[in-house]
């Protein structure tokens, strides 16, 4: 059981594929493995539960083929029980569902875990409290904090969003659950980074705002993001 008063590890970074250049996406897995990228951060989206379309299982299975770095895969879908298996999520990846797109959350928490043995991540848009977790802590590796609402790269933060990723360490810290890691999603910059970092935050989704840069090169930015969430 983690230690809520021991120094938790350091950052990770999971970068938005999404924000990916796309000419040239082999160099760019190959530039996020040399940098250390902990997880590959697949942004999906269905039309309805956001209204956008991005990434799909026909290149989550290409980039399967291209690294062996853990997936980190958000279901921005509805029914997300429905699609999950689509991906064919592997021990090692999270796989995260919106508590707000899924009718039988505790259920399809325990698919993820039991039927995939990937690890189980609920996301929260920002308006959404804490509460709706009470009840699956159990179930959840982790907690996927949205800092903007979900949808579209180069959004703004919300900054309630830093309140509520502290709010949110400090009660898992306070009913036992230290190990659960806080996921944060949205305009993470160094700036915005540093502030998340400090309020509790583990993983950071590395996109457009901190990672894929015009002109700045990935090992560049990634260093910098680094120095951000050590
Ligand atoms: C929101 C998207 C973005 C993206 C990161 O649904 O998930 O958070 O990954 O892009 P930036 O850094 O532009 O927010
Ligand atoms: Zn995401």
């Amino acid at each position: 059981m983690a230690d809520p008063t021991q120094p938790r590890g350091p950052g990770k970074l999971a970068p938005s594929l999404m924000c990916a250049d796309f000419r040239c996406l082999e160099a760019d897995i190959r530039a996020l493995e040399a940098a250390g990228c902990e997880y590959m951060h697949f942004d999906i989206m269905d039309g309805s539960f956001v209204p956008n379309f991005t990434l799909g299982p026909d290149i989550c299975r290409a980039v399967r083929r291209m690294t062996e770095t853990p997936f980190d895969i958000h279901l921005m879908v509805v029914r997300p029980e429905e699609h999950i298996a689509r991906f064919e999520p592997r021990p090692g990846d999270c796989v995260a569902i919106h508590a707000e797109a899924c009718v039988h959350l505790q259920r399809t928490l325990r698919l993820i875990r039991d039927g995939f043995g990937a690890r189980p991540m609920v996301a929260l848009n920002p308006a959404t409290p804490l509460d709706v977790l009470d009840y699956v802590l159990d179930d959840l590796d982790g907690v996927l904090v949205m800092a903007v609402n979900p949808g579209f790269a180069g959004q703004r933060l919300i900054p309630g969003a830093i309140r509520k990723i502290a709010a949110l360490r400090d009660r898992l810290d306070r009913s036992g659950y230290a190990h659960v890691e806080i996921e944060v999603d949205g305009n993470v910059s160094p700036e915005n980074a540093r502030l998340m970092r400090d309020a509790g935050a583990d993983l950071f989704v590395a996109g457009s705002s901190g990672l894929f840069l015009p002109g700045v090169p990935i090992p560049e930015a990634a260093a910098r993001l680094r120095a951000a969430i050590a």
